[in-house]
């Protein structure tokens, strides 16, 4: 054993795995496409454990990946030859819910686990996505995840009261929060979040909880076109109570019909628009209890007008099963996808003038890269977020990565043109590293990389996140 692994044996008790050990769901993202290897998997449990490990890492040049729950889309959670993972599945303290409804969790705890702590105190989280099970907080944090219950909640940075972090150079940052309002200088805080562990661990999170719902209803709309519903945005957003506008094809939804081996509750022409409305105690008091659907008639009989539609392109999902049953075509997109082979995953918005054209253009522009990829598409409409997956040929498991990024490349071109944004909510990670400049042009760029040198000047923090990866803490000699 060399003296670096004994060091970082001795700082996490020995809650350390390395190559030889079964480290593959440390090493491997959760699409399949980044595949990698580690020095190390260090299992903190406390930040002064934490601090310990950068500590070493620092002393023997060997860089960091911060990862949560690896579920994680752009290549952002996986290490490489030359660096270790800390994961913080073993940081998973629970603090009390504090007057002002917020709660201190620690980051490796999920977001499932975070929502049965706030059902059990009366309350919600706000962030509802598919990978509850095993996103963590610090994750959630690092990514500024989004989901379907944006246009209510906001994304994680709405959520997020305070963060404990440490740094590149072993400082604990702790502004957990304390106080209601403390107005102080620079937002640490949210520098932190969406940073995608290039600007410190987080090893706490505080977070914001919300008022549960008293009653949901679930409402299904079949459009003949893009086109149709995008001109609907407006009507659909005035839904009262609306809370998620998610979207997706037919054609897609078919997919998710074979993976689930289920008869799929709606016709699989078309393009769905998935909403759901919802009630809080205190909301139904103050509408007089008129009830969800009621109140909600009128504008769905506009809707119906304004797109002429039938009284088949509306599905009206009132039980708990029938809810579960019409949203399940819509959280399994990502699982139903990635059983037919390893997609390219692109999650991009565009200005909603847009939507239509460039949801038009997805499929041509990944055939003018191969001409028999297949394209799935859905996301969250409220925000016009497309996730777009390229999958290779049936009997192909996955591209190269020289033809992921010709896929890539001929995407985000035809997003940028529309004025969009090479990523909504997944982040940037190694995967769009390259886009990042020209997103964002060169002032803001190099502004991001004097932030990032001034945080972490020898890129020990996960090298190649966001920027290029010249780290130098890679030094000759095996550490
Ligand atoms: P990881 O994948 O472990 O890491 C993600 C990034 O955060 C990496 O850069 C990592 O280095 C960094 N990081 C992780 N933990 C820390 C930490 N403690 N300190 C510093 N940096 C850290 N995302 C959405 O926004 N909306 C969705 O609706 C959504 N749905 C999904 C559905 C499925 C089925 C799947 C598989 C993923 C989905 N995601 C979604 C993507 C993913 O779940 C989110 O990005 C999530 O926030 C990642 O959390 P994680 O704990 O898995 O982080
Ligand atoms: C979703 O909205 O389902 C997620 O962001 C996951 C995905 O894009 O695959
Ligand atoms: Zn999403």
């Amino acid at each position: 054993m060399n003296s670096f692994e004994e060091e970082l044996r001795k700082t996490v008790d020995g809650r350390l795995l390395v190559p030889g050990d079964d480290i593959t769901r440390y090493t491997v993202d959760w699409t399949g496409r980044w595949k990698s290897t580690a020095l190390a998997v260090a299992r903190p449990r406390t930040v002064d454990e934490v601090v310990d490990i950068v500590r070493v890492c620092q002393r023997h040049g060997v860089s960091i990946v911060p990862q949560g729950g690896n579920t994680g889309m752009v290549g952002g959670s996986v290490p490489s030859e030359r660096s270790i993972v800390v994961s913080t599945e073993s940081m998973t303290a629970v603090g009390k819910v504090s007057a002002d409804s917020t709660i201190t969790v620690g980051a490796g705890l999920t977001l499932s686990a975070l929502r049965e702590v706030a059902q059990s105190h009366g309350f919600e989280t706000g962030l509802h996505i598919a990978s509850a099970e095993s996103a963590t907080l610090g994750g959630i944090a690092s990514t500024n995840a989004g989901g379907a219950r944006v246009m209510r909640y906001g994304s994680a940075r709405a959520r997020i009261a305070g963060l404990r972090v440490v740094t590149a150079n072993g400082d604990v940052i702790d502004r957990r929060q304390t106080l209601p309002k403390d107005n102080t200088g620079y937002d640490l805080v949210d520098l932190f979040i969406g940073a995608e562990g290039t600007l410190g661990i987080v090893t706490d999170v505080t977070w914001r909880l919300v008022e549960p719902n008293a009653d949901t209803v679930r409402i299904l709309f079949r459009f003949g076109s893009v086109d149709h519903a995008a001109t609907s945005l407006p009507t659909l957003r005035r839904l009262p109570g609306v809370e998620a506008l998610e979207w997706a094809r037919g054609q897609d939804i078919l997919r998710v019909a074979r993976h689930l081996d289920a008869v799929p509750p709606m016709d699989t022409s078309g393009f769905w628009v998935f909403a759901e409305v919802a009630e809080t105690e205190r909301t139904k008091r103050d509408s007089g209890d008129a009830g969800l659907l009621t109140a909600a008639e009128p504008v769905i009989e506009q809707i119906i007008a304004e797109a002429d539609l039938g009284t088949d392109d509306v599905i009206v999902a009132e039980s708990a099963n029938e809810q579960r049953a019409v949203w399940a075509f819509r959280e399994s997109m990502s699982e139903a996808i990635s059983a037919d082979g390893v997609p390219v995953k692109l999650d991009v918005a565009v200005p909603i003038e847009h939507f239509a054209s460039v949801c038009n253009d997805v499929d041509a522009a990944a055939r003018s890269v191969d001409p028999d990829s297949r394209t799935a598409l859905f996301g969250h409409f409220a925000e016009a977020n497309f996730h777009i997956s390229v999958l290779p040929p049936e009997g192909t498991a996955q591209y190269s990565e020289e033809v992921a990024d010709e896929i890539e490349d001929a995407v985000l071109a035809l997003i940028l043109g529309a004025g969009g944004t090479i990523s909504a909510e997944h982040g940037v990670g190694r995967a769009k590293q390259r886009w990042l400049h020209r997103q964002r042009g060169q002032a803001q760029y190099e502004l991001m990389k004097q932030i990032k040198t001034s945080f972490d000047p020898d890129q020990l923090l996960n090298p190649g996140v966001l920027f290029p990866d010249t780290s130098i803490a890679h030094n000759e000699e095996t550490p």
